[in-house]
């Protein structure tokens, strides 16, 4: 098993990387005999028309061309949780998911949660749990959009048509949509959390006042390095499209790219190489402050997806009410716990586990949580161990059929408010 990989530092970044020297071609894109008689073929992450500081793309130099496949036919056995219930517009909260029992790869153990729409627009997110207890045999594409990986429990090595990626909890993949990829598992069980991105490719935020350095750095953001298999030797190929699973069998790997260039490539990152920004006066900021990546929509300063976390951190604020404050807004939040306990709640908010509060649902600390912050001695305080993070829209999520029904479901979730007691006093200052 190969732990040591290399990575190629940056984000956005025009990489070239090749696995055999000589395999990428110098000066043109499609010559007409690439070098090692390999074929080139453009991996398109955008519309070709997009404004350059904003399009993806790649070129692909690999031993079969991609369309080198037979017809997909639908699979009988589907991804668990993609029909939606009702929208509602209460608030949710999920116990992690159970282990399976029977042999499950990281594409069987995909569980829909919730879902803006379908995947057709060109916008909204798909939010799924995965839990997994062997190696997928089969490679995977997804049509449907870019996927954010964030591993819980258990490591993982991604082995993409443009090289591998070993990620562990606390770090963060993400994968353009159509990378063709397989997951194998470094430890008996794996858990995590997937956003699906249907709409504009994650990208950094913009730093504003904050200037020129903070949250997540571009050059911690790691893109493996160009890295091959040849196996001439029945493949299974797997696509979503429109949320089903379609199946082929290859008369070789598609993971056959012996040198690639170009920006739409995957890549991962380290939560804790965060640079946390936050108040060393008074009252926190809005949570906006910790984003790590984001996916714009089409109206100026609306995210489409905000991917947002809540890492160790120092809480030195004066006269302030620490933990996050109660609030309404318009965005919809999917938290998710990868460890530790999350500083705004006492219990039942647990690493595996879910919420969801949606557009306009109030929400904040519990009882336990809030009355222990008013009388708290606000000395430097730090938040160690732990790790929340949120998948934020400024679409309605709406659960799926499977996540209502879950035994996983809290049914006492509004409970954990109700102990907040009434404070006022006319008479009082
Ligand atoms: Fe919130």
């Amino acid at each position: 098993m190969n732990t040591d990989l290399q990575y190629l530092c940056g984000f956005g970044n025009q990489f070239s990387s090749e696995a055999l020297p000589g395999a990428l071609p110098i000066g043109r894109n499609a010559p007409q005999r690439a070098p090692f008689g390999l074929y080139a073929e453009q991996f398109s992450g955008t519309a070709f028309t997009m404004p350059r500081a904003e399009a993806r793309r790649s070129w692909l130099y690999r031993i079969h061309p991609s369309a080198q496949h037979p017809a997909f036919e639908r699979l009988s056995r589907q991804l668990t949780g993609m029909r939606r219930a009702s929208p509602t517009p209460n608030r949710l909260r999920w116990n992690p998911p159970v282990d399976p029992g029977e042999p499950t790869d990281f594409l069987d153990g995909w569980l829909g949660m919730a879902a803006t729409g379908a995947a057709d627009t060109p916008g909204g997110i798909s939010i799924y749990h995965y839990v997994a207890n062997c190696s997928m045999q089969r490679v995977f594409f997804n049509a449907d959009g870019e996927l954010l990986v964030v591993p819980q429990a258990g490591r993982l090595r991604i082995e993409t048509e443009l090289g591998a990626l070993l990620l562990e909890p606390e770090e963060i993949a993400v994968l353009p949509r159509g990378l063709k990829f397989r997951v194998k598992l470094l430890d008996a069980q794996a858990r995590g959390y997937i956003a699906e991105n249907h709409g504009a490719p994650l990208r950094l935020p913009d730093l504003g006042p904050i200037g020129s350095n903070g949250l997540a750095n571009p050059r911690d953001f790691l893109t493996p390095v160009a890295a091959y298999e040849q196996v001439e030797a029945p493949t299974p190929l797997v696509q979503k499209f429109l949320g089903e699973l379609w199946g082929c069998e290859l008369a070789h790997s598609p993971l056959d790219v012996v040198a690639w260039h170009g920006n739409n490539v995957p890549y991962k990152y380290d939560l804790r190489r965060f640079n946390t920004m936050g108040t060393v006066s008074y009252d926190h900021p809005d949570p906006s402050i910790f984003t790590v990546l984001t996916s714009p929509s089409s109206v100026h300063g609306l995210a489409n997806l905000d991917f947002v976390i809540f890492p160790p951190r120092w809480m030195v604020a004066e006269d302030t009410f620490r933990p996050p404050w109660f609030h309404r807004n318009m965005m919809n939040e999917y938290m998710g716990l990868i460890c530790g306990a999350y500083d705004a709640k006492a219990e039942g908010f647990v690493p595996g586990g879910a919420s969801l509060h949606s557009c306009m649902s109030a929400h904040g600390p519990d009882g336990p949580t809030c009355t222990r912050a008013i009388a708290a001695e606000l000395v430097p305080t730090r938040l160690d161990q732990t790790m929340a993070f949120m998948f934020e829209t400024s679409q309605v999520l709406r659960p799926s059929e499977f996540a209502l029904n879950s035994a996983q479901l809290q049914s006492d979730y509004d409970a954990c408010w109700a102990s907040i007691p009434v404070t006022f006093n006319a008479q009082g200052s």
